[in-house]
This record gives structure tokens, C-alpha cells and sequence, in this order.
């Protein structure tokens, strides 16, 4: 038996993703419903070899639907998720609006998926895109070694901007052969041949928003006491995220030991030659679901330190197939349909 399935912001360049990726991987669908703005009912998207029509989110009854899939940004998300939730619409929400709420998981598959039983009011959240690709590899890192503290740098594509971001770059680039004047809308300062160090908004204490949730997301998913100092770059990339992280931890690092469990980790492929070209970069990750370690060594300047490069596709691990695999995962865990446990009043505490 398969679900009814919704995908709140199927326009977007997630949303798309999402409906090609539960398509590719065949999850179970019965009926599929794709929602967006006003702006685009009756626009036509595809679902595997169909072709479908928009409808309008705002007037969509999400009754009898099982699983709702959303990435139409964080305000629309704050008004509607709560409204599937309560029609038993059991949603997994992309945005960061309800992430770091009690009551919300925030899971990648690989690393926490127990944490899916643990939704109590209907909502489940994909972590940022940054973050995600990190969990995937910090995970078999931290079961070794005992992480204490990470320092990450990333490289993040447009795209993580969603299509205008995307649209942006390419005018900026396209323009500039040609003398235009670059037109500054989604990003703080040119964006084609440039780098930014600035992603979201800025916090009281310099860090940006994006760094932060870097930091906190780690916590919840994977260890509430590993340090994280992040620090976030726009580049002009269309699609996939770099990062280069170094890692402090309790106990001495076996390279050996680190290589084997990285090439064993699900979702991580060891990409580490040591020579011209023996690394990943993000045009070569584009479409893939796996996230590449590379450039993988001892960090020589403190104790028990490891530094390497990680790429990921972000608008797949980073977003619309870590969402999927959430939906797998609660399928496989029978967690999806209104006679769920998840729709089940709490245990009252002993
Ligand atoms: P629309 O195309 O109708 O604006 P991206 O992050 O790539 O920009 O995509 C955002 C997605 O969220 C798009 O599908 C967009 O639909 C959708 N979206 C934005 N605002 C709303 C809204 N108020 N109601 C429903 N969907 C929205």
C-alpha cells in the first residue's frame, strides 16, 4: 500500500528535487500533490514520467493526506506545517523555523532515525543543508575518537539560495562579459567571482545565523556537548557544498582507523589519493546522494586533531533526499498513517 503524498513548495528548486527523488527512489506513492503560491496554480511540474499541476497551498484541505514533504521557506512553512499537522498530515519540514523546537525531531537518517518515534506533534525537521553533509561524516568520526570540538569553513552554492539565487549568479556571470553593471538582489555584494562571508542574518555576538545553526544542530543530532565554530561563505558555485573541517577529540587518531570507518560510514564515499585530482569538488558531486571525504590527515597543532574536505550535492543530502529518507525511514518504522503512535496522546511520565 502506498501514501498520499504532498510537496509544499514543488516549484522551488528543492521542491523539484523532492518530487525527482521520491520518483528515483520509487516511495511508495499512491497520490502525489504538489503545492505552491498562487502565483503558480496550474503550472505544470513532473513526477517521474507524469506531468502534474500545481494547486494553491493556501486553499489545500491536507485531510487524508499521510505525509507532507515542505521547503517553501521558513514563514510559509510557521503558517501551514502546524495546519497539516493537526489535519494528521504528518509533515517534514526543510526550513529552519521549527528545528530547534522540543517536541521536533531533527534527524539525519543515518545518524538518529530513532529520534523519528520521539515527534509528538506531527512535525519532523530536516537540518540545514551545511549541517547535514558534516553529520554524515562527523557520525563514525565521533564513535571512534570521542569528537570535543569542530571548526568548519564551508563553500556554499547559490542554489542553497534557492532558484533566485540561482538565476542570480548566472545573470552576474552572463552580464559581465558583456560590461552590465552586476544587479545586487539576493546576496550582499556580488556574487560571480567573488566569495561572501555571510550567510543569513547576523547574531549579538558576530556570528551569522547560519553558523549558529550549525552549531546548535550538531548538539541536537549528534552530541549536545561537541564545540562547533563555523564559519559560512557564499561561492559562486550553482550546486554542491564544500567544507573543510578539523576536528579536536578525546582520544588519539589512528588514520587507519578513521579511513576504514569513513569507508564503511553509509552515506560517505572516501574520495583521499593524495595526488593531482585525488579529491571531490563540487562540480563532480552534482546528483549524486553520497557525501565525499577528501584531503583526509592529522592536524599536527593540537592534540588528537584530524583535518579533511567534505562535498555533498546540497539540494540532495543537504535537503530533498535527506527529507525523502526521513520519509523511508518512518515508513520502515511504520510511523506514517493516522493510526500512527506518533498521532497517540504522550506517555504520561512515570
Ligand atoms: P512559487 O513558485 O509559487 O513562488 P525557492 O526556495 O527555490 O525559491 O522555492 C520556494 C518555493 O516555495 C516555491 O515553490 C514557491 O512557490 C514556494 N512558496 C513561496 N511562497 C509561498 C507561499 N506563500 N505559499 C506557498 N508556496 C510558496
Amino acid at each position: 500500500m502506498g501514501y498520499r503524498v504532498a510537496v509544499v513548495g514543488a516549484t522551488g528548486a528543492v521542491g523539484r528535487e523532492i518530487l525527482r527523488i521520491l520518483a528515483e527512489r520509487n516511495f511508495p506513492v499512491d497520490e502525489i500533490a504538489a503545492l505552491a503560491s498562487a502565483r503558480s496554480t496550474g503550472r505544470e511540474v513532473s513526477f517521474g514520467e507524469k506531468v502534474i499541476k500545481i494547486q494553491n497551498l493556501e486553499t489545500f484541505d491536507f485531510t487524508g493526506w499521510d505525509i507532507a514533504l515542505f521547503s517553501p521557506g521558513g514563514a510559509v512553512s510557521a503558517k501551514y506545517a502546524p495546519k497539516a499537522a493537526a489535519a494528521k498530515c504528518l509533515v517534514v519540514d526543510n526550513t529552519s523555523h521549527f528545528r530547534m523546537e522540543p517536541g521536533i525531531p531533527l534527524v539525519v537518517p543515518e545518524v538518529n532515525a530513532s529520534a523519528l518515534k520521539k515527534a509528538r506533534r506531527g512535525i519532523i525537521a530536516n537540518p540545514n543543508c551545511s549541517t547535514a553533509q558534516m553529520m554524515v561524516v562527523l557520525k563514525p568520526l565521533h564513535e571512534l575518537f570521542g569528537i570535543e570540538r569542530v571548526v568548519v569553513s564551508t563553500y556554499q552554492a547559490v542554489s542553497g539560495a534557492g532558484k533566485s539565487g540561482m538565476d542570480e549568479l548566472f545573470s552576474q556571470t552572463k552580464g559581465s562579459f558583456v560590461n552590465d553593471a552586476p544587479t545586487v538582489a539576493q546576496f550582499t555584494k556580488q556574487i560571480a567571482f567573488n566569495v561572501i562571508p555571510h550567510i543569513d542574518r547576523f547574531m549579538d555576538d558576530g556570528a551569522t545565523k547560519e553558523e549558529w545553526k550549525m552549531a546548535v544542530e550538531t548538539r541536537k543530532i549528534l552530541d549536545p556537548d561537541i564545540k562547533v565554530l563555523a564559519t559560512c561563505v557564499r561561492v559562486p558555485v550553482f550546486i554542491g557544498h564544500s567544507e573543510a573541517i578539523s576536528i579536536e577529540c578525546r582520544k588519539p587518531i589512528d588514520l587507519a582507523k578513521a579511513r576504514n570507518a569513513l569507508r564503511n560510514a553509509p552515506g560517505v564515499i572516501l574520495r583521499d589519493e593524495r595526488e593531482d585530482g585525488g579529491y571531490v569538488t563540487p562540480v563532480e558531486c552534482v546528483g549524486e546522494d553520497d557525501t565525499y571525504v577528501s584531503r583526509l590527515r592529522i592536524d599536527p597543532t593540537v592534540e588528537n586533531g584530524l583535518a579533511f574536505w567534505c562535498v555533498s550535492d546540497n539540494l540532495r543530502k543537504g535537503a530533498a533526499l535527506n527529507a525523502v529518507q526521513i520519509a523511508e525511514s518512518l515508513d520502515e518504522q511504520k510511523l506514517i498513517g493516522k493510526d500512527s503512535i506518533l498521532w497517540q496522546p504522550a506517555p504520561k511520565p512515570e
